[in-house]
């Protein structure tokens, strides 16, 4: 059967068609009802016009926001402003009705913080109906992306006990009964769990995923991820989705090369395929929208080193929060006054200090200055800061056993991985996107609460 948005574009008057969704507003006119139904396939809804005297008044009283129905009837040509086409009701079908005294969407505006709270009804509005749509876009381009490139989609655990980025935000998972061994006084012995040692949910898929690139050349992943990192921020989740391509054969350069390219097509997708959702955005969410989607596509990003970045910063005179020192991490305010204040567009920024990377970045032939940095790579966008961290890796053994070492690890614990360099070792790079950040990039919605269906973030974990 036709979606709405098929009828409102293809729909020609004197058609007939039969319509299902569920009620955004009703209006009454003189002896008429003007109902706007939507079916979640696009942000218009289809005007449903209702000669009173050829309906019960019952069910016409049933018809509130909120209800679902199914409309038969004839397509005519609409005189309202904004739509090319209107039903006019021949027999309308009351699914379910939604008390008006209960239903939570009623017609003014909601805020965003309490839409957060019926997470489960926000999806009807035109916002996150939107938002959602767009996403689902951005997940069909980036599969496309990689697809035409030959790219290999792989499957990475969720359940792991490596730690990737090292940082120990991780989520435990245990089959053990915690409370039970509390309450006995006994301590907590892995070797009696599941797995027989300590897990947990993963952090990244990179390391499996470089795996399967010394096997394809070519691979990435599209799966969600976790981490326990108690930051109560609007770019922050617990439960997050990441893309985390990785190239044999390939060095920082192209990595970051393949990067850029990615987001030109991501972008360019969504603007062909989205059009409307787009120009919703850019009216009632952020004026950014267009302009900054127009960058992504149509300018090359900017590429600096670590150390640039850190002169730039300092010759800013900007009073930042935290301070800028060679080998401090980037924060969030100084990624933003590069990409946002200082060239206007993406930066990519390359070749950070060692000491505030994970061990498994390459170092640089800069290894026995003073001042050692790695292969590193994080793109930042106005808005937003860090969308993409990825690096080139290490791929010589011995240096990679004395980087994990000199973090504090036992290199057997990543025998398999130092295995990848045992056999048929290969320059090799990777990143990832965080796709939420993506969305959020991309809509100009403030919070990344908002881009996802049901974000998972400190003390939330509802629906
Ligand atoms: O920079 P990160 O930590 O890099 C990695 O995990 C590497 N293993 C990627 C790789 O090289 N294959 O995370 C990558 C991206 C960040 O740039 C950010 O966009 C996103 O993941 N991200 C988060 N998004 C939402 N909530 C969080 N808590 C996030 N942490 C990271
Ligand atoms: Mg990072």
């Amino acid at each position: 059967m036709p979606r709405i948005i098929d009828l409102l574009r293809d729909g020609v008057p004197n058609d007939r068609a039969i319509a299902q969704g569920w009620v955004r507003t009703k209006r009454e006119g003189k002896g008429v009802t003007f109902l706007e139904l939507n079916d979640g396939s696009c942000l218009s809804s289809l005007q449903v016009v209702a000669d009173n005297q050829n309906f019960d008044e019952v069910l016409l009283k049933q018809i509130t926001t909120g209800a679902s129905l199914r409309v038969k009837g004839l397509l005519v040509a609409s005189l309202g402003k904004g739509q090319r086409i209107e039903i006019q009701a021949q027999d309308i079908e009351v699914f379910g009705t939604a008390d008006p005294e209960t239903y939570p969407l009623q017609k003014k505006r909601h805020s965003f913080e309490f839409l957060r709270e019926v997470a489960h009804l926000r999806s009807r509005t035109n916002t996150f109906g939107a938002v959602f749509r767009v996403r689902n876009a951005c997940s069909f381009a980036i599969h496309k992306f990689f697809q035409e490139r030959g790219f290999i989609w792989v499957h990475t655990p969720i359940i792991t006990n490596s730690d990737c980025e090292g940082a120990g935000e991780m989520f435990a998972v245990t089959g053990l009964d915690l409370p039970k061994l509390a309450t006995a006084g006994k301590a907590i012995d892995y070797s009696q769990d599941f797995f027989g040692k300590p897990t947990f949910l993963t952090v990244s898929g990179q390391l499996e995923a470089e795996v399967m690139a010394t096997a394809f050349t070519n691979v990435y992943t599209f799966a969600p991820t976790f981490r326990a990192e108690n930051s109560n921020t609007s770019r922050h989740l617990a439960e997050f989705w990441m893309i985390e391509p990785e190239m044999a054969f390939c060095d920082l350069e192209g990595n970051a090369d393949l990067a850029e390219e990615f987001l030109k097509y991501i972008f360019s997708y969504v603007l062909e395929h989205c059009p409307e959702d787009m120009a919703f955005f850019q009216e009632r969410i952020s004026d950014r929208v267009m302009p900054n989607a127009q960058k992504i596509i149509n300018e090359e990003f900017q590429r600096i080193t670590y150390t640039e970045a850190v002169e730039i910063l300092q010759k800013s005179k900007q009073s930042f929060e935290f301070p800028v020192q060679w080998g401090l991490d980037l924060q969030s305010e100084h990624e933003r006054y590069l990409a946002e204040v200082h060239f206007q567009k993406p930066v990519i920024v390359m070749d950070y200090p060692a000491g505030i990377k994970a061990f498994y970045m390459r170092l640089d032939d800069d290894a026995q200055s003073d001042r050692p940095t790695v292969r590193a790579m994080d793109i930042l966008v106005p808005g937003i800061g860090e969308i993409i961290g990825g690096s080139q890796r290490e791929e010589r053994l011995e240096v990679l056993e004395a980087r994990i070492k000199a973090i504090g690890q036992n290199p057997e614990d990543y025998w398999w991985y130092l295995d990848l360099r045992r056999y048929g070792t290969v320059p090799h790079s990777g990143f990832g996107l965080g796709f939420e950040r993506l969305v959020q990039f991309m809509t100009g919605m403030g919070n990344i609460r908002d881009v996802i269906p049901f974000p998972r973030s400190p003390l939330n974990a509802d629906f």
